[in-house]
């Protein structure tokens, strides 16, 4: 009996979340001491669902306790490979917990469609990429789509250890990625003994100045990871629309992007909110959080995955007024100015505003 089916004692009350299918996991690999592999079973009739561009994650809807809790998860597979995606063990974690300790061969699981703005682009044919610990699963995925182009990656690890190290031998093998890792709490030949901090990567592109020629640098882990890549990349002359980043949680020292926050609209708002073609019609005023928890009042389910202005699973297009962002990680300006806006982050600007989540 899988998972789903254990909690739900008739099939008929297992109800899929809206963009959710319930998909068969396939294999259960174990790949460090406190990280799984997941890969999923895809039936024929979805499989259109599920082309995916390398980078990009799904969400996963479990119940913990009766409460639905939602986490995504970049794609660690490459091209002709089963979805799959990697689940390392975060302290309190209750989905990573569920996953590496209770997930079975088997197991129904709500997996969202492929999503997200950490696309690798195939005009890059030379990436340099920054990771740590499970910060390394996007970039797997674009190493190994990497092999069936002309194009190389340089990418630089982060562990604390070679036995912590997600997917090492599967980056060895590949051709085109040569890997190069820091370990902080291991001496090991070929490795550094150092953090993906400031001064590493700076003496990394001091000692190698062809790593500035990239056509493209991706961060990917935790959130001082990806601030020293960000500020010495900047340091070292590389523009910003080179460089592309992929937050897990909510960022604490990443804040100047907060900026974008502008004016706060004083009143009450009409918003029509078009989902799923289906037109839904409400108020809003300067007290209400934000247009997903006003939709979530009404009663409809749209979907968010973080709710913290990281992951852009909760993206719509604004087709009529304004609207302003509390925080925003994950959309990019070129996104913005096309209209996207976080829903879970937005708060109508103007007396009237129409946001649709099928534009
Ligand atoms: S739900 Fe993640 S950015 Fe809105």
């Amino acid at each position: 009996m899988g998972f789903l089916d254990k909690i739900f004692k008739k099939k008929e009350d297992v109800k899929s979340p809206k963009g959710f299918n319930s998909l068969r996991v396939k294999e259960v690999v174990k790949v460090t001491a406190d990280s799984v592999k997941v890969v999923f079973d895809i039936p024929a009739e979805w499989s259109n669902q599920y082309v995916f561009i390398p980078g990009q994650y799904v969400t996963l809807s479990i119940l913990v306790d009766g409460k639905e809790e939602r986490r995504s998860y970049s794609i660690c597979s490459g091209p002709h490979e089963s979805l799959a995606v990697a689940i390392k063990t975060v302290p309190n974690g209750k989905v990573s917990t569920w996953a590496n300790q209770k997930l079975n061969v088997g197991d129904l699981v709500f997996v969202s469609k492929p999503e997200g703005n950490f696309n690798w682009n195939t005009k890059d044919a030379f990436i340099v990429a920054f990771a740590a610990g499970s910060g390394v699963t996007p970039m797997l995925s674009i190493a190994k789509h990497l092999e069936n182009h002309i194009g190389d990656m340089r990418l630089f690890y982060g562990n604390k250890s070679e036995s912590s190290t997600m997917f090492l031998s599967d980056l060895k093998t590949l051709k085109n990625t040569k890997t190069h890792l820091f370990l902080t709490q291991e001496i090991k030949e070929g490795t550094t003994n150092s953090r993906l901090n400031k001064e590493a990567i700076s003496e990394l592109i001091k000692s190698d100045l062809n790593l500035l020629k990239a056509d493209a640098y991706y961060l990917c882990g935790p959130e001082e990871m990806i601030k020293s890549g960000l500020e010495t990349l900047k340091l070292f002359g590389v523009s910003k629309e080179k460089i592309h980043y992929e937050l897990f949680t909510t960022p604490i020292l990443l804040v100047e992007k907060q900026d974008e926050v502008t004016e706060v609209f004083k009143g009450t708002s009409q918003v029509t909110v078009i989902l799923d073609q289906e037109k839904i019609e409400f108020t809003m005023d300067e007290n209400s959080n934000s247009v997903i928890d006003s939709l979530n009042r009404e009663g409809y389910d749209p979907p968010y995955s973080c709710r913290g202005g990281v992951c852009s699973a909760c993206q719509a297009k604004v087709i009529e007024g304004k609207v302003t962002m509390k925080m925003n990680y994950s959309l990019t300006e070129q996104d913005i100015e096309n209209g996207y806006v976080l829903t879970c982050q937005a708060q109508p600007a103007s007396e009237k505003v129409i946001i649709s989540y099928d534009a």
